[in-house]
């Protein structure tokens, strides 16, 4: 029973930090977020390379979710396990729901950023709820603002994740303290929690500073070879769904309505002693390993969607071989089958001379408004980040004596 009580405890303590991580890196995040189709994404570009702490606002946003998503599954398991579920009924009720409304942000912060994997990751999704029996469409129709994705499904999404669901978890959260007050008040004046809560969050900032929340490529709808990836605590739902294919109602209504019915009941349910409601907890946990594990083996010879640098490098040497090597050659040395008749002669980039005599700012303006007689401008048809990539593909290439 002591190490279930002290799991309970870590579980709630950490639960309670990445909930407030969350929150207050959301507030910020939500600062300069622009919920439209052409914004959203530079919106969240600019946030994570060229904003002061935006791309830790954006870490600590995505890892506390991840990690509030697993501390709040521990804390439920244990709390069941260990029967307090029927002792303290409102907690119970609280936590459930509570969790219920992460894993409902989860769903709806998703998209935000509109990268390849939120755009198609959420048609899945939207696909998945549409086969809910009887108001599978309307569900999704309300969710997008009709019945496809389009400019007012950006703004629908942001409202629920932003504000409704927010709002809503702010309430439990509120009523939760409320009913714990001399408990939170207990372990708050207490030394020992409070040098604890310092270091977990030092050594949470440590870990995550070196990761980024991942951003791909922004959205293509016509990228219908894509493979959009859920996020690791949806898998299993995922690969449930492959073995239901015929009855898809199965997976986005039979198990959801089983699964939280289960939740609710708990605390009415006949008290079967801690053996029994151990067995079930593990072989919930079992189930969900099962499949997230099923998933990943059946995924491994996917090959992974390129980040948003892996996928800009991609697009700019297909660019350079599109668009430019006809004149600067496939070496770079300026010696395309065009450049022959061209008057003066175009720029070696292999040699020391071109790189000693030019910066980058000078590249980018040359390639965005054209030079001399003979080099085009491409600002028309490059954007600025396209034109960016294109230069350090040409740097990277041929270079003399290039570092990273
Ligand atoms: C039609 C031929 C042509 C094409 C296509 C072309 N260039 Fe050029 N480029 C030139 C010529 C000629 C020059 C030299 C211009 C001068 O200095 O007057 C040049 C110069 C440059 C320079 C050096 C600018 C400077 O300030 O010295 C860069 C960088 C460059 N090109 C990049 C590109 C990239 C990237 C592409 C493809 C998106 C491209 N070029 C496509 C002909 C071309």
């Amino acid at each position: 029973m002591r190490p279930l009580r002290r799991i309970i405890t870590v579980s709630a303590s950490a639960s309670l930090l990445f909930l407030g991580l969350v929150i207050l890196s959301g507030w910020g995040l939500s600062g300069s977020y622009v919920p439209s189709l052409t914004d959203a994404f530079p919106a969240t570009l600019y946030l994570e390379k060229y904003s002061s702490g935006g791309h830790l606002l954006r870490s600590i946003h995505y890892y506390s979710s991840s990690g509030l998503v697993f501390s709040g599954f521990v804390f439920l398991c244990c709390f069941y396990i260990s029967g307090f579920a029927a002792k303290y009924r409102k907690t119970w009720i609280l936590g459930v729901v509570l969790y219920l409304l992460i894993i409902g942000s989860a769903f709806t912060g998703y998209v935000l950023a509109l990268d390849q994997n939120a755009y198609w990751g959420t048609k899945v999704r939207l696909g998945i709820v549409e086969t809910v029996p009887l108001m599978g469409t309307a569900i999704a129709d309300f969710l997008r603002g009709g019945a496809t994705f389009n400019s007012a499904t950006l703004p629908r999404f942001f409202t629920l994740h932003g504000s409704v669901l927010a709002a809503a978890i702010f309430l439990c959260l509120f009523l939760l303290i409320h009913s714990w007050k001399s408990v939170f008040i207990q372990y708050l004046s207490d030394q020992r929690f409070n040098v604890t809560l310092l270091v977990s969050i030092i050594l949470f900032f440590i870990l995550i500073i070196r990761f980024s929340a991942p951003l791909e490529l922004p959205a293509d709808p016509a990228d219908v070879e894509y493979n959009p990836r859920p996020e690791w605590y949806f898998l299993w739902l995922f690969q449930f769904g492959k073995y239901v294919e015929w009855a898809p109602w199965i997976q986005s209504g039979v198990l959801p309505l089983l699964g939280v019915g289960f939740l609710f009941a708990v605390p009415w349910l006949r008290n079967h002693g801690q053996k029994r409601r151990s067995a079930i907890a593990v072989s919930w946990c079992l189930g969900w390993l099962v499949l997230t594990g099923l998933t990943i083996i059946d995924d491994k010879d996917l090959p992974d969607n390129p980040n948003y640098s892996e996928g800009m490098a991609i697009g700019a040497e297909k660019n350079f071989n599109r668009l430019c090597v006809d004149c600067h050659g496939p070496g770079g040395l300026g010696d395309g089958p065009e450049a022959q008749a061209f008057d003066l002669p175009t720029p070696d980039f292999t040699a020391r001379e071109f790189w000693n005599n030019i910066d980058e700012q000078q590249m980018i303006i040359a390639v965005r408004d054209g030079k001399g007689n003979d080099m085009p401008d491409f600002g028309g048809s490059l954007t600025y980040e396209q034109i960016l990539a294109l230069i350090h593909h040409i740097e990277k290439s041929f270079k003399p004596n290039y570092q990273e």
